[in-house]
């Protein structure tokens, strides 16, 4: 049995896989520019971040219903079950889907309906983290977030994605005010290709609680002792870092490093579709790769729930589970 863990960082776009985007294109009348799920997967080769969102934002033309969110939302889950996540807070990004003309209720109606069963479906506890697309305007942001007001009981935090060189963390204080002021809580993608100052920002300016990616904070030495003190979570996502060459291979890993230097790190899929592998599958290649401890790997899993946002008695319920998986 996979030893427990919680899941932090995970694009629920991300876990769209070849079937499955040919079973909704077939089911929708979309024709992919692809000719088999065959061609498909070979075209998940990424030269960056960028030539990654080109693909992961094409792919989404084949979800339009309430039932193709559910749709993917339960494989998610049934995957997730299967690698001992315990409890997965899950992104989403609907300014992906409204720009298509989908509404925002078809979204997260869609993926509640999944999420909602899943406790008693699958043994996985969820919430939904509502990420602003950052190459869109501040403007675009404030209205999702008025979008998701219906929806606050079930979404946990906002949250920062895509394109990130050009776009830093301060073009969105407003909205993280406002998300602030609702409350939410605030996480940031940050130092994944963007500079350790980006970091900085997202805590200073938007007070996030948690880094997603942050590798790039081991540039500065100032800001890894910061995150240290301050025991900031990096939920870090080792398959996605080799596959955006953001790392060359697995091996050159800083997770290690991160965890000796006393970083409070997780580790995460990102999108796992495209990257060859759900979080289970990050965490032991990893570990192989770069060598980890068993002590090591249950500090990562540990990481995972005093990082997620839950409440102190389901914490430490998921803890003890974990103790006990020794
Ligand atoms: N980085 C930025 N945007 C994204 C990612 C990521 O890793 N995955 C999905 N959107
Ligand atoms: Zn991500």
């Amino acid at each position: 049995m996979p030893i427990p863990k919680a899941e932090l960082h995970l694009h629920i776009e991300g876990t769209l896989e070849p079937e499955l985007a040919f079973r909704l294109a077939a089911r929708n009348g979309v024709t992919l520019p692809f000719d088999s799920v065959e061609d498909l997967r070979a075209a998940y080769s990424f030269g960056d971040l960028q030539s990654f969102l080109d693909l992961y934002y094409a792919l989404t033309d084949v979800l339009r219903t309430e039932q193709d969110f559910t749709d993917l939302a339960e494989a998610y889950l049934a995957r997730a079950q299967a690698d001992g996540v315990r409890h997965a807070e899950i992104f989403f990004d609907p300014q992906a889907h409204t720009s298509r003309g989908i509404a925002f209720d078809t979204v997260a109606r869609g993926l509640l309906a999944a999420l909602d069963r899943s406790q008693d479906k699958y043994g996985v506890s969820t919430s939904l983290i509502l990420s602003f697309l950052r190459d869109q305007s501040a403007e675009s942001a404030l209205e999702t977030l008025a979008a998701a007001e219906p929806f606050l009981d079930r979404i946990i935090a906002v949250g920062l994605d895509s394109a990130e060189v050009g776009h830093p963390p301060s073009k969105f204080a407003a909205v993280y005010e406002r998300a602030r002021a609702l409350g939410l809580r605030a996480v940031a993608h940050a130092g994944e290709e963007g500079p350790p100052d980006y970091i900085r920002e997202a805590l200073d300016v938007l007070g996030v609680e948690r880094i997603d990616h942050g590798v790039r904070c081991l540039e500065d030495q100032e800001l890894v002792d910061r995150l240290v003190r301050e025991r900031i979570p990096l939920t870090v996502c080792p398959f996605s870092n080799v596959r955006l060459r953001v790392v060359d291979t697995l091996d050159k890993h800083p997770l290690r490093r991160m965890l000796d230097a006393g970083l409070v790190v997780t580790v995460n899929s990102d999108d796992p579709a495209y990257f060859g592998g759900y979080v289970h599958e990050n965490l032991t290649a990893t570990a192989t790769a770069i060598g980890l401890t068993d002590d090591q790997i249950h500090t990562l899993a540990r990481n995972s729930f005093e990082a997620a946002f839950l409440d102190d008695e389901t914490r430490a319920t998921y803890l003890a589970e974990l103790d006990a998986h020794r």
